[in-house]
């Protein structure tokens, strides 16, 4: 296992500190890029379909420069290298963290059984795929799962849409709240219907519920065979067959489920786009992969965008991030990087399990520019606490309709401009204090290649910030303790029975229970 040092015991640390209260705190963007010419071009940072500007950002050079040496004594490096190399990173769980693997190019030469397995298991996938496209009689398909086995593809089938054929619709169904399944059943025929059951572990109680009542109203509707109409993404084969699915595409315990829309679980991604697409955000996604195990870590766009994300949250002591995709495709993508950021890296103790003294993940949130802007872009300019804010911007619109994509750009630079250079105004209320900070990101399009390598370019950052919080970021124990809670509750609501309960939930459950 590699040697990993807690970013607070790192020499770095104490000279960050110094360097934040002495000039860090009060660096003036509107100073710092009067002042140096080459600031846009030393803080951006060009990476595999993904452009980054940094320099909107409260650092400059000299920070830059500790965070780097922070990330060395912290062994950045070493653990990136142990994670590609399939050591047991994840160490609460004792599984490596391979979800790179994946989308690895397949290598006759090579003697690594996990790659031959990966392509194996690919290629059978993407050949359903490309067979389920080809049948007509299929017009639906209904994705049934929760979290990284819904988000991932629900997020990507949505941003690629001018790649997805015509002919399918798309349904995503993971809320145990019947109204969602209830409303998505209501207009299928079973026999134009294909379910996927994605569940890595094919227990998580949401999606057996609503597998199970799917599978009762094909039943009940029909006379055709589950075993045609129902396909399973899980690495529980043996659960999947139990349930009467002979059609199972299979992954490993080293995927996370944040980190599985890559594997199987991408299936509805590959219906959607096609083997091709599907290969081509997996192409993307290795080109990052490429990029952040082998530039220099100055050079290294997720290690930079990590490394602003721990001077951020801890000397800063910034608590929340905000992401504004300026393309309503992407509209889902900050609720597939909340579950992948916070999942992840909302962790109080380090991964020996010793209480951490400084703040973990940031709250991420976000909805796609414009509308933010008419929302709570208000706080962003003038509110109390600033929140660094991320633009996501594609230079080619994908639609020929006159004026708008000028119009969507113009919005997203004057929101990173106006953030920054404020505007004075003596009354108060019209006063823009500026110097906000955002980073800006831009596609050339948005393409399989493009939403591949971004999803990845942050999967690393998240592994960049988590390295050196010292923290396990690849389990998730915090989601435990409601779901045994839940199992308790559950037939209390039928009874009654409130014994034991503290009095806010007996009072509750009282309200709550039928009448
Ligand atoms: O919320 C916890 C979690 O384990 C996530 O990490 C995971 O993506 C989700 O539940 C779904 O799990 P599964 O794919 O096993 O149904």
């Amino acid at each position: 296992m590699s040697a990993r040092l807690r970013c607070d015991k790192a020499p770095s640390w104490a000279k960050l500190q110094a360097h934040y209260d002495s000039k860090g705190r009060s660096l003036d963007l509107r100073e710092a890029f009067a002042s140096d010419a080459d600031r846009f071009a030393t803080l951006s940072q060009e990476a595999p379909y993904v452009f980054g500007d940094l320099s909107k950002n409260l650092i400059d050079a000299p920070t830059e420069a500790l965070l780097m040496s922070l990330a060395r004594e912290c062994g950045l490096e070493a653990h990136r290298a142990a994670m590609f190399a399939g050591e047991h990173i994840n160490n609460t769980e004792d599984r490596a963290v391979l979800h790179t693997l994946l989308r690895a190019p397949a290598d006759a030469s090579s003697t690594d059984d996990k790659l031959r397995d990966v392509h194996a298991t690919l290629d059978a996938m993407l050949k359903y795929a490309d067979q389920v496209r080809a049948d007509h009689t299929i017009t639906d398909v209904v994705n049934i799962g929760i979290g990284g086995s819904d988000l991932g593809p629900q997020m990507a089938v949505l941003a690629l849409e001018e790649f997805v054929a015509r002919g399918k619709r798309f349904h995503f169904v993971s809320n145990v709240d019947g109204h969602e399944l209830a409303g998505v059943l209501k207009g299928l025929a079973p026999e134009h219907t294909l379910f996927l059951i994605a569940s890595k572990t094919f227990t998580t109680a949401e999606t057996m519920t609503n597998a199970i009542s799917a599978k009762r109203w094909f039943q009940q509707s029909s006379r055709l065979d589950v075993a045609k109409h129902f396909a399973a993404l899980t690495t529980n084969v043996k659960a999947a067959k139990d349930f009467g699915i002979d059609t199972t595409f299979g992954f490993w315990d080293w995927v996370g489920g944040r980190y599985s829309l890559w594997s199987a679980i991408g299936l509805p991604i590959a219906l959607a786009i096609g083997s091709d697409g599907f290969r081509r955000l997996l192409a993307g996604a290795h080109a990052m992969d490429e990029h952040f195990r082998t530039a220099p870590l100055e050079q290294n766009l997720p290690v930079r965008l990590g490394l602003l994300d721990v001077w951020y949250r801890n000397f800063h002591r910034f608590t929340t991030r905000s992401i504004a995709p300026y393309h309503s495709a992407l509209k889902r993508v900050p609720a597939y990087l909340q579950q992948l950021e916070m999942e992840s890296n909302g962790k109080q103790v380090d991964a020996n399990g010793q209480p951490l003294p400084y703040g973990t993940s940031p709250v991420l949130w976000g909805e796609p520019g414009t509308n933010g802007q008419h929302a709570y872009f208000q706080m962003l300019h003038q509110g109390t606490d600033v929140t660094p804010l991320e633009f996501v911007a594609v230079r080619d619109a994908s639609h020929d309709l006159e004026g708008h994509h000028n119009k969507l750009l113009a919005n997203a630079l004057a929101q990173a401009q106006a953030l920054m250079q404020g505007k004075a105004d003596a009354g108060g209320h019209k006063n823009f204090p500026g110097n906000r900070p955002s980073t800006f990101f831009v596609f050339e399009k948005l393409t399989p290649e493009a939403l591949g390598a971004f999803l990845a370019m942050y999967e690393h950052r998240v592994f960049t910030s988590g390295a050196l919080w010292g923290i396990n970021s690849f389990d998730q124990w915090g989601v435990e303790l409601g779901k045994v809670l839940a199992k308790d509750i559950e037939p209390r609501l039928a009874s009654g029975d409130a014994s034991g309960l503290d009095a806010s939930t007996a009072g509750l459950l009282e309200r709550l229970r039928p009448v």
